[in-house]
């Protein structure tokens, strides 16, 4: 007798040699029209799942998981961060969360630089320009933005991506200031030539490019709030590639119009996929939509990832990516 194969409920489509080989492995219910599922669709996937395959956009809290089957034993999140998944409660019901560090590094990390360039050299406002029929030639004193060479950034979170980012800002000539929870390895320290700040605050007040790389959990909410955010100097910029949820953006969008600080460039936002009508009219925010992990190789390995952690849970072992709270 052949053995059932696990019901693997996949909320979005994924790419498709993904979800190829999510068929062939498992009974994958797949979601070929890609529409967000509804409160209710998640709750009826957890109850008859084995697997449960989430992104960003799907809240897994409390209320849906009480509605979890038996049979409901491993969340496998397409995404690195788990901040929509109510990580206690997955684990006092017994389920193994996974998610899928490492293949969205490089990218995450070129797309913070991106930003950090595009807010400092005016990229988007200069598209504008152009789009609009505005240009009338060049000028001396026209669309000048600022040097990023010889300039202090701060990153704030030096996991996987802060680290990736350091590279590349030394590439560009950026000084690389960090804090973290835990001070990195000397050894990581002189390779990036990174200087840590115990203290945000300070770093804060010190740097002229912040950027957000830490991951969201109760401790980060708002680490960047409003007080933090009066510290950093006039003409510095912020960049979040991270959670919108680690800053204040009421705080940072009235800074932002009243020219206390010099610009931000967005990825995520508080309350994705909502954006404030107000972040819309300020020419010197650079606003994306969650774009930072979005290539194709990127979302291929990431679903990738999904299928090893999937296939190594049901045989019965551990998953490579299983998360830890603790760790996060
Ligand atoms: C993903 C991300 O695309 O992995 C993450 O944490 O923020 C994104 O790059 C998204 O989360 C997929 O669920």
């Amino acid at each position: 007798m052949t053995k059932k194969k696990p019901l693997v409920v996949v909320t979005r489509k994924l790419p498709e040699a993904i979800e190829t080989r999510m068929m062939e492995l498992f009974d994958a219910r797949l979601n070929i029209d890609d529409a967000i599922m509804s409160k209710q669709e998640l709750i009826d996937a957890v109850k008859q799942a084995d697997v449960l395959v989430p992104t960003v956009t799907d809240k897994i809290d409390a209320a849906v998981l009480a509605h979890a089957g038996p049979n409901l034993r491993l969340i496998a999140n397409f995404g690195t961060g788990v901040d929509h998944v109510d990580l206690q409660t997955a684990r006092s019901r017994g389920i193994t969360v996974t998610n899928t560090p490492d293949v969205l590094t490089e990218d995450t990390a070129d797309m913070t630089m991106a930003l950090i360039l595009s807010v400092s050299r005016r990229l988007a406002e200069g598209e504008r320009v152009i789009r609009k029929g505005d240009w009338a030639g060049w000028g001396p004193t026209l669309m000048l933005g600022h040097r990023i060479w010889g300039k202090r950034l701060g990153i704030v979170g030096m996991g996987r991506i802060g680290r990736a980012l350091a590279r590349r800002a030394k590439g560009f000539g950026l000084s690389v200031h960090y804090h973290n929870r835990r001070r990195v390895h000397p050894d990581t320290e002189e390779e990036l030539d990174a200087t840590y700040w115990e203290s945000l605050d300070q770093m804060l007040a010190h740097v002229d490019i912040v950027s957000v790389n830490c991951p969201h959990t109760p401790a980060t909410y708002h680490l960047l709030s409003a007080r933090r955010l009066k510290l950093m100097q006039p003409h510095a910029i912020l960049v979040n590639t991270a959670r919108g949820e680690i800053v204040d953006e009421p705080a940072l969008i009235r800074m932002l119009s009243d020219g206390e600080i010099a610009g931000a460039g967005l990825d995520v936002f508080e309350h994705e996929p909502a954006v404030s009508p107000k972040l819309l009219e300020l020419q010197n925010a650079v606003l994306l939509p969650h774009m930072g992990s979005a290539t194709i190789e990127g979302r291929v390995d990431m679903g990738e990832k999904v299928l090893i952690n999937i296939k190594t849970f049901v045989d019965g072992h551990t998953p490579p990516d299983r998360v830890i709270e603790g760790l996060l």
